[in-house]
Formats: C-alpha cells, sequence, structure tokens
C-alpha cells in the first residue's frame, strides 16, 4: 500500500520533471486526450506499469479491449502486466458498456472498494458517457462522480478521452474544468513522417513552458519523451579525457566528457583519418562507444576502420575485436523520419547501452535534411543533453557550406578540420586547422598528421597486447 507521502510516477523519464507536482501524493485527477492510435493507452499503461513497479496498485477499466490482447500489445512495447498482474498489483477489467450509466458507475464503485488501489485508469471516459446524450447530465457525471473520485479512492485517476479525427478539442462535458492536467496526444504527418506530440493543455500547480513535448512509441521502448535540457542544470565539466597523440596533445591539450569535438573533411574526400583519431580518443580513455552513421551501413564503418588497421599490420581478427570492444555501430537514414523522431529514434538507440561516447558519421545528411533554424535547435538542445550526461560527442562531417560550418564550430569545444594541401607532384594531402574554443587555431601538416595517426595505430598495438596477455 502507498504511503501518504510517496510520490507515483509517469514511468516517462521527463515527464516527472516537467509535470512535478502533478503526480504528488495529493489525489490528482488528470485527462490524456487524443484521436485514435495517438497513444493514449500506451501512456496510461505506462503510468500503470511504472507504479506497480514501486509497489503501487493500478486497476485499468476499458470499455474496449480484450484483456488478452491488450496485455499482448503491451508487452510488445516493454509492459509487462502480465507479470505485474501475477503479483497482484495490477488488475484489469473489461467493463461492458451499458445503457445504464448506474449500473457501470456501481460496478466501478464496488471495484475500488474490493481493494486499495493507488492508481486508477478508466479506458475510456467516451465509453462510460456515450449514453448519456445531453451535456448537462454528462456534466454532471463529470462534477458529481469523477472530479471526488481521487479525494474518495485517495490515489491517482486518470482519464482517457477519445478526441474526433480533425478536432482537437474535447466534446466532453467541460472534462477539462475538473482536471489538474490535460494532456493533449497527437500525431501529424511532417513531410510525409508521423510525428507524435504531447501538448500540455493544462497543468495545475507545475510552471510548464514547453507547449508541445515530441513523444515515440517504439517496440520494447513504449512511450519515450525527449525534453530539451536547463541549462542552469548542467553541472560542470564531466571527468578528464586524454587525447590519443602528441598534436592532439599539443593543440587541444585535454577534453572533458560531455564536451563536443567536430571533425570535418572536404565534401569531396572521405577522410579515413577522422575516424581513426575518433577510435584513438575512446581508445585512449577506454570509453564503450556508439557510432552512427547517417552515411553508411553499420557494417561498412567498421570495416574502414578495421581495414585501415589490418593496413598498419594489425591481424584482422584481432583488429575486429578491438574495434568491437570499444564501439558498437548503427546505421540511420535521416531521411525515413521527421527530424523530431530523428532526434527521438537517436536518443533510443544511445540510451540503448551505457555508452561513453557517442560518435555521430555523416552528419551533413540531416543537416541537409531540416530547415536550418530548426536542425540549429534540435542539435543544440541535443549537445545539451550528452553534456548533461557527460556523454563524450565526435561529430564527424564533410564541409558542405559555410553556414553549416559556423554552427558546427558553435555547438563545439575543439574542432579537427581536414583540408587538402597541394604537394606538388598532383598527391593530395591533407593538413589540418585544430582548434579548441577560446584559442586561436593550430595548422599541422600532413607530416603531423600521420604521426598522430601512428601513435593512435601504436595505441590499438599496446591495447592488443595487453587484451591477449593481460597481466
Ligand atoms: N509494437 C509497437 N511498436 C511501435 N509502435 C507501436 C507498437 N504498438 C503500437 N504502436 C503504436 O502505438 C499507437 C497505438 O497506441 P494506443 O496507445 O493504442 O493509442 P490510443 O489508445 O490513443 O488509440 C499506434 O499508433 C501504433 O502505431
Ligand atoms: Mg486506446
Amino acid at each position: 500500500m502507498r504511503e501518504p507521502h510517496e510520490t507515483l510516477t509517469f514511468g516517462v523519464e521527463g515527464l516527472d520533471r516537467l509535470f512535478r507536482g502533478l503526480m504528488l501524493p495529493a489525489h490528482h485527477l488528470i485527462v490524456i486526450a487524443g484521436h485514435p492510435g495517438a497513444g493514449k493507452t500506451t501512456l496510461a499503461s505506462t503510468i500503470c506499469y511504472a507504479n506497480t513497479l514501486r509497489g503501487h496498485k493500478c486497476l485499468y477499466i476499458s470499455f474496449q479491449e480484450d484483456r488478452d490482447r491488450f496485455l499482448s500489445f503491451m508487452d510488445r512495447l516493454g509492459l509487462n502486466l502480465r507479470s505485474a498482474e501475477a503479483s497482484g498489483l495490477f488488475k484489469f477489467v473489461k467493463l461492458p458498456i451499458s445503457f445504464d450509466i448506474e449500473g457501470t458507475v456501481m460496478m466501478l464503485n464496488k471495484l475500488l472498494s474490493s481493494d486499495r488501489f493507488d492508481v486508477l485508469i478508466v479506458d475510456s471516459i467516451n465509453a462510460l458517457l456515450e449514453v448519456v446524450i445531453d451535456n448537462a447530465s454528462k456534466r454532471s457525471w463529470l462534477q458529481n462522480f469523477f472530479y471526488s473520485l481521487p479525494q474518495v479512492f485517495k490515489g491517482l485517476v486518470a482519464l482517457i478521452a477519445e478526441t474526433p479525427y480533425g478536432l482537437e478539442k474535447l466534446e466532453l462535458g467541460g472534462i477539462e474544468f475538473i482536471a489538474d492536467a490535460v494532456l493533449l496526444l497527437k500525431h501529424r504527418v511532417e513531410e510525409g513522417f508521423l510525428t507524435r506530440v504531447l501538448e500540455a493543455r493544462k497543468i495545475r500547480g507545475a510552471p510548464v513552458t514547453l507547449a508541445e513535448i515530441p513523444f515515440s512509441i517504439t517496440e520494447g521502448k513504449g512511450f519515450e519523451v525527449w525534453l530539451p535540457t536547463v541549462l542552469e542544470e548542467i553541472g560542470r565539466e564531466g571527468g578528464k579525457l586524454h587525447l590519443p597523440c602528441n598534436l592532439l596533445k599539443k593543440t587541444l591539450d585535454h577534453m572533458h566528457r560531455g564536451q563536443v569535438v567536430n571533425i570535418v573533411y572536404p565534401a569531396d574526400g572521405e577522410c579515413i583519418d577522422s575516424l581513426m583519431l575518433a577510435l584513438g580518443i575512446v581508445v585512449q580513455n577506454d570509453l564503450r562507444a556508439i557510432l552512427i552513421s547517417y552515411r553508411y551501413p553499420p557494417e561498412s564503418i567498421r570495416e574502414s576502420i578495421v581495414g585501415r588497421l589490418v593496413i598498419q599490420g594489425i591481424d584482422g581478427s584481432m583488429a575486429e575485436k578491438i574495434v568491437n570492444k570499444y564501439i558498437v555501430f548503427r546505421g540511420i537514414n535521416p531521411f525515413s523520419y521527421s527530424i523530431s523522431q530523428l532526434t527521438a529514434r537517436e536518443l533510443s538507440l544511445i540510451n540503448s547501452g551505457d555508452f561513453d561516447a557517442v560518435v555521430f558519421h555523416g552528419v551533413e545528411i540531416p543537416r541537409h535534411a531540416v530547415e536550418s533554424s530548426r536542425h540549429i535547435r534540435e542539435l543544440y538542445n541535443q549537445m545539451n543533453y550528452f553534456r548533461e550526461r557527460g556523454k563524450l560527442v565526435i561529430r564527424i562531417g564533410a564541409y558542405t557550406s559555410r553556414l553549416s560550418y559556423r554552427l558546427e564550430c558553435r555547438v563545439s569545444d575543439a574542432l579537427i578540420r581536414f583540408r587538402y594541401s597541394n604537394s606538388g607532384m598532383g598527391k593530395v594531402n591533407y593538413r589540418a586547422f585544430i582548434w579548441r574554443r577560446n584559442e586561436k587555431p593550430y595548422i599541422a601538416s600532413s607530416e603531423e598528421i600521420n604521426e598522430c595517426v601512428d601513435e593512435v595505430i601504436e595505441l590499438v598495438n599496446t591495447k592488443l597486447a595487453v587484451t591477449q596477455h593481460p597481466a
């Protein structure tokens, strides 16, 4: 049983923070509204499930769904309500839609007094009130029965309200007047892609400045939101990171967790050295990294790094082993998502493991997929999200325009820009501008760059020796 001082939870990282106050031990009534398919059942079940994990009891009343279908559906989203049911913390009851609303409410009351529940979900209030034709009686049911429900059973009540397609208003006899919060789930099509947002319509007792919060519903992960980070809440720089070669030590000295390194190369060249530098930083500090490529399938990137190590005489399977030890490879086609869903997808991947570093590869591609002001906003928010969590970010991409280069500079703590240099023999060499925030750039020659890459390879060799012959 829930102690009176205990707070309930949304079960969605971010929502508890944003709507602090709503899940307080005070007895609240929230309305989750939206079109069919918007995610109401998913959010309500998430609230239900997360609280059963804390030992609270949840009663789920549905007028629409069959128990088995409902449980299987939620199971696929990562909500193991069957086990909560087995441990007696979750109860799903399907009530028939009846013309006798008094009878239905009586059944509901009986269920509520049969046990001590902390959370009650009614899915949906429309189904319940369907039989009440006139608005005045709907209003009277809502005011007289549901309004006092949270006080009566001393817990959280979440009423699900269906809004008709094409309409974003609730036609439920003034339900928004009796609720402490109205969360409207919307889904719309942006540039051909599904985008989901949660609109905070009314929040009592919490200062909410964000009107629309993008969210996603994914297999195994369920309901996830992504909130902009509050700058004031970001702590000091994270732990110190060392650089893998003398050139970088000399120019950048050191880095910190939570910082951003940008590696830029000419648009008509693909510089493998940039991947080697990223590998070097990761290996040097024993970080576990996830590399997300917008450009190549994950296998190709892995192969190009492994191939580069093999050229230096490292055994193929050993090279593969060491690369896999430090980096997990993923690919995302940014054109298969809307921008907010792209961000959600990335964060979902990044949060799927305990990674210390995130390497984005081919960053010029999503940059051109969206309007620039929108991109700046997403990028800025994302960098702060990582900063807050102390994840090193390495962004690798081609130079495509002065504007985007300058933008990348503004979110970077260090930048390495490869440029062609004329060797005079018709052969292309690279030189590199190496720049650390608040300082003047250093221009490194191709010899210096090669030396740096050699040092990285030496470092990998050392790690291999340790792996093969542990002390
Ligand atoms: N396994 C799944 N993987 C990804 N998306 C899913 C999965 N199951 C359901 N969804 C998405 O969740 C939505 C349904 O959510 P639901 O909570 O039932 O909506 P509502 O109750 O508002 O009608 C659908 O739009 C569907 O696309
Ligand atoms: Mg539903």
